[in-house]
C-alpha cells in the first residue's frame, strides 16, 4: 500500500498545485531533485570528470534499479537523453534497406511517426500503419495479417501520448517472436505506471523517458536492447562509449546495450533517474499501478456524471491517462481555465495525433493524467471546475 501522506510530503509541488499532467512531466520526489543538484554542485566544486569518478556507484544504481523494475539484465539497459533518441537509435540499428517493410499503428507517437515518414521518403522503406479498432486498441491478429517476408520491424506504442488505451504488447510480442521480426516498444507512458516484465514481453527493444511516470529529471531516458536478439544490431553512429578503437583502421563495438550510449551525458540526470526508479521500486510497481487505476476510474466516473462531458478511452483496464471533451468548450480554453485555478492538465492536439483523434473527435481534447500521489480531493476539485465551466 502507498502511504499518500508520505509520498505527498516528499513531493513539494503537491502543496501548491493539482498536477494532472503526469503524462507530460511528473513532479519529482525530493530525493531525485536533491541528488541532481548535489551532483551538479560536486561537479562545480571538484570538476566534472572527477565528480564522475566519485559517482560510479550512483551511476551503476541506474542500471541495477531499471533491471530490477523490468526484470532484465543491467547490461541490456542504455542511458539515453530521451525516449525519442532511444527509439531512433534502435530503429536505425536495423540498417533498413529500400523495399524493407515496417509496421506501426495509428496510435504511434508523433515524433516517431515523423521519423518513419522521413525514412519512407529518404530510404524508400515501405510503411504500413494499422488502423486502431473502434475501442482504440490494436488488434494483434490484424497486425499479424499485415506481416510479409519483407517486414523487418513492428513498432508499437504501449500507451499513446494522446489517449490512455493500453495495447496488448504481450500478444504482439508473441507474434513478433514467432515470425522472427524485430519488435520495438515505445513504453514512454507505461514504464513507472504499469508492471512490465521483459521475460514475458517478447520485444527486442523498449524505450522510455525519465520525466513522465518514472518521476525522473528532464533530459533523461533509456533503451532496453535484449542481449541475444539484438546482438547483430549496431548503432549507426559510434563514439568512445559505444566502441573501442583497436588499430588505426579497426574498432570493436561493445556487446552490451551501452553500445547505444554516448560518452557525454547528463550524469546528474542519470543519477537522479536511478534514484527515481529506486523510489518506484521501493513503493512497488504493483501498488503504483493499482492506485493509478483506481484514481483514473474515480475520475472517469465523476466526469461521466457531468453533463456534456465525453470520455475518449473506451477500452479496459484504464491507465492514468484520461482524455475528454465538454460540449461547447474548446480544449485550449478549458486547459487555461484549469491552469488559472492551479490545476495542470495538457491538450492532446489533433495535429499531433491525427491518425488516432480523427477516428471520431477531429479536434483537440483535454488530457488529465494521474499519478499515485494525486488525491481523491484533487479529483473532486477538478470535477467542480469542469462542471462549472
Ligand atoms: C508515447 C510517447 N513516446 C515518446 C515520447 C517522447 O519522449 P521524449 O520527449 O523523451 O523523446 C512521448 C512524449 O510525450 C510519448 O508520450
Amino acid at each position: 500500500m502507498i502511504d499518500l501522506e508520505t509520498v505527498r510530503a516528499e513531493t513539494p509541488g503537491c502543496e501548491k498545485i493539482i498536477h494532472f499532467n503526469n503524462a507530460g512531466c511528473a513532479l519529482s520526489p525530493n530525493l531525485v531533485t536533491d541528488s541532481v543538484i548535489s551532483h551538479l554542485q560536486l561537479e562545480q566544486r571538484i570538476g566534472g570528470y572527477e565528480a564522475a569518478s566519485q559517482a560510479e556507484k550512483q551511476v551503476a544504481n541506474f542500471y541495477t534499479q531499471l533491471a530490477q523494475m523490468l526484470n532484465c539484465e543491467s547490461s541490456e539497459i542504455a542511458f539515453m537523453e530521451s525516449a525519442t533518441r532511444a527509439w531512433q537509435s534502435a530503429l536505425l540499428s536495423l540498417d533498413l534497406k529500400a523495399g524493407d517493410e515496417i509496421i506501426t499503428a495509428g496510435n504511434e507517437y508523433v515524433g516517431n511517426y515523423l521519423s518513419l515518414l522521413s525514412l519512407t521518403r529518404h530510404r524508400s522503406i515501405e510503411l504500413r500503419t494499422l488502423a486502431l479498432e473502434a475501442d482504440g486498441r490494436i488488434k494483434a491478429e490484424k497486425l499479424e495479417k499485415q506481416l510479409s517476408k519483407k517486414t523487418r520491424a513492428i513498432l508499437v506504442t504501449h500507451i499513446a501520448s494522446q489517449r490512455g488505451d493500453i495495447q496488448d504488447i504481450k500478444a504482439i510480442g508473441e507474434i513478433a517472436q514467432a515470425e522472427g521480426i524485430c519488435l520495438l516498444v515505445d513504453a514512454c507512458q507505461s514504464v513507472g505506471q504499469l508492471p512490465l516484465d521483459l521475460q514475458e514481453i517478447k520485444c527486442d527493444f523498449l524505450c522510455a523517458t525519465g520525466r513522465k511516470y518514472l518521476r525522473g529529471p528532464r533530459g533523461t531516458g533509456f533503451l532496453f536492447a535484449r542481449g541475444q536478439s539484438t546482438a547483430s544490431f549496431i548503432p549507426r553512429v559510434l563514439d568512445l562509449q559505444s566502441a573501442s578503437w583497436d588499430t588505426a583502421e579497426s574498432f570493436t563495438v561493445k556487446k552490451s546495450a551501452s553500445r547505444f550510449e554516448s560518452f557525454e551525458r547528463n550524469l546528474a540526470g542519470q543519477i537522479g533517474l536511478g534514484l527515481a526508479v529506486e523510489y518506484a521500486n521501493s513503493l512497488g510497481i504493483i501498488h503504483i499501478a493499482a492506485r493509478i487505476q483506481s484514481l483514473a476510474e474515480r475520475l472517469v466516473a465523476g466526469l461521466q456524471s457531468i453533463q456534456g462531458v465525453r470520455i475518449h478511452e473506451l477500452s479496459e483496464p484504464r491507465s492514468g491517462i484520461v482524455t475528454f471533451s465538454k460540449t461547447g468548450a474548446k480544449a485550449a480554453a478549458l486547459q487555461s481555465h484549469l491552469y488559472q485555478r492551479g490545476i495542470n492538465t495538457s491538450i492532446s492536439k489533433r495535429k499531433n495525433a491525427m491518425l488516432d483523434l480523427d477516428r471520431e473527435m477531429r479536434d483537440d481534447v483535454i488530457r488529465a493524467s494521474l499519478h499515485y500521489y494525486n488525491s481523491g480531493s484533487e479529483i473532486e476539485r477538478f470535477m467542480q471546475v469542469i462542471d462549472r465551466f
